[in-house]
């Protein structure tokens, strides 16, 4: 989830405190009174890119917030555990030092449940969710958003609680819905103001959570290899060592994770296949001769279908802005800085290096034959020890869409201008598709008010 710098950057009082030392990066020097904010609230893409062609590796944002595209100093603050640290939780609360090392300890409970081999199942379990959402659909033009996040969702669910899961999908969309008013709002009230929206996010975090205990509980319970789920596992890790509520928000994160993230990349997908249908062709027939291999054992990796999805998050990373805080004072790509000084990283703008991807706004899914890139250069899942733990996962469920739609339909989008827009997600506004049978070469399209023809 794309965390904003918010505080760092608007609060005008911090603008009186902690200057850096004598030696502080170049930037644009923004207007009296806000600073930066407007122009990069204006365009935060194009500020970001400006900021880069003008100014260089490091760049100052505000008086306590710097932004970074040096690929050395962005690996190195990734990769720093203890000295730049993540403070805020997935409810957008500020985490004390313990709990941002418990969350460290809570990852590893978490993160062997999403490699291999649990990933085996996942195309079986996408598909059962994927088939009936697109025949629901019908010709009709749909926003591909909502769809994905609804096949996604109940595909993760179905992975870490099997029929269990079937009530969380609509508690957690219920949740992120609240939370999209907060998250990368610079406007939003601080946390510790209880407004209604404070309220009822946190209403709504409580019964999530009752829930997600109730299911690990019936698996701290059930007798062992009773269950096979990736929640049996999280549970039987984590032992004694964190209370029942620490990991069922932990459970609750990694779900949220799961929801609008992978649903924004797999939109994408489906945007840019639309415009490639060489590629969705490509990615069929490598499918079916994938499935024409009797033994699953002897299968070889998808290659076509997985360049196409990491070039796919290399031009629309959802999560385009990480945030990292110092927590003690520090030096960074040659400039000090006190702690508590803001870090800001764009994925987006480090896959857009024309140092580094040769043609960077073209759909280039050979150019993984052999991945061009180095640290700190392509961050779809962060880098560091706060890598997305859910990144196999993410990327077998974006390998099976492909399939599943390619193999049954051509995708096709409406020729509206799609607008990258970052408010939170990365989102691709206006963008509408349709699944049109595969072998059905009629010129019947999907009807929707105001728009003509497809692409
Ligand atoms: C295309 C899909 C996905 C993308 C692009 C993505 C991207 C990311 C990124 C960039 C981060 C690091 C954020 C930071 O450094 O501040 C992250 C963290 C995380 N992701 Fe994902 N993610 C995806 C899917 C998933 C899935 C499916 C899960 C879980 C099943 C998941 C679970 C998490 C968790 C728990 C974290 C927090 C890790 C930590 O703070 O240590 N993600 N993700």
């Amino acid at each position: 989830m794309g965390r904003l710098p918010t505080r760092g950057v608007w609060s005008l009082g911090a603008q009186r405190l902690a200057l850096p030392g004598p030696l502080r990066p170049p930037g644009p020097r923004g207007s009296w009174g806000s600073g930066n904010l407007a122009a990069y609230e204006a365009d935060r893409l194009k500020f970001l890119i400006q900021a880069k062609d003008q100014f260089g590796p490091a760049v100052r944002f505000g008086p306590r917030t710097t932004i970074l595209f040096a690929p050395a100093a962005v690996a190195s603050v990734l990769r720093a555990t203890e000295d730049f640290v993540i403070s805020e939780n997935f409810l957008q609360r500020r985490l004390s030092v313990a709990e941002q090392a418990e969350g460290r300890s809570l990852r590893a409970v978490l993160s062997p449940g999403l490699r291999l081999p649990a990933l085996g199942q996942v195309p079986a379990v996408v598909d059962r969710h994927l088939v009936p959402a697109v025949d629901r659909l019908g010709p009709a033009w749909f926003d591909p958003l909502p769809v994905m996040e609804s096949v996604i969702s109940g595909a993760v669910a179905e992975l870490y609680f099997g029929a269990d899961g079937a009530s969380l999908p609509a508690m957690l969309a219920e949740l992120l819905d609240e939370l999209s008013r907060v998250i990368g709002n610079p406007f939003a009230l601080p946390e510790r103001w209880s407004s209604p929206l404070r309220r009822r996010i946190e209403a709504r975090h409580e019964l999530l959570r009752a829930e997600v205990e109730r299911l690990l509980a019936a698996r701290l319970d059930a007798p062992r290899g009773a269950i096979d789920d990736v929640a049996t596992g999280v549970i039987s890790r984590a032992g004694s060592r964190h209370s029942l509520s620490r990991v069922a928000d932990m459970v609750i994160g990694s779900l949220l994770a799961s929801q609008r993230v992978p649903a924004a990349a797999a939109s994408w997908l489906l945007m840019t296949l639309a415009d490639h249908p060489r590629v969705q062709d490509q990615i069929a027939a490598e499918m079916w001769s994938l499935q024409s291999v009797q033994c699953p054992a002897s299968r070889t990796d998808p290659v076509v279908a997985r360049r196409a999805v990491l070039e796919v998050l290399r031009l629309y990373p959802p999560t385009w802005l990480l945030v990292r805080t110092a927590s003690r004072p520090v030096e960074v790509a040659g400039y000090s800085f006190a702690a508590g000084h803001h870090f800001m990283i764009s994925p987006y703008v480090q896959h857009r290096d024309a140092d580094v991807f040769v043609d960077p706004a073209m759909f280039r899914p050979e150019r993984w034959i052999q991945p061009p890139h180095g640290p700190g250069q392509y961050l779809p899942f962060g880098g560091g020890v706060h890598v997305c733990p859910g990144r196999h996962l993410a990327t077998g469920i974006l390998i099976a869409i492909a399939q599943g739609l390619t193999t049954r339909y051509r995708i096709i989008r409406t020729p509206a201008q799609v607008i990258p827009n970052p408010r939170t997600t990365l989102l691709p506004d206006g963008l509408r598709t349709a699944l049109r049978p595969a072998g059905d070469r009629s010129d019947q399209l999907p009807a929707l008010a105001g728009v003509s023809s497809p692409r």
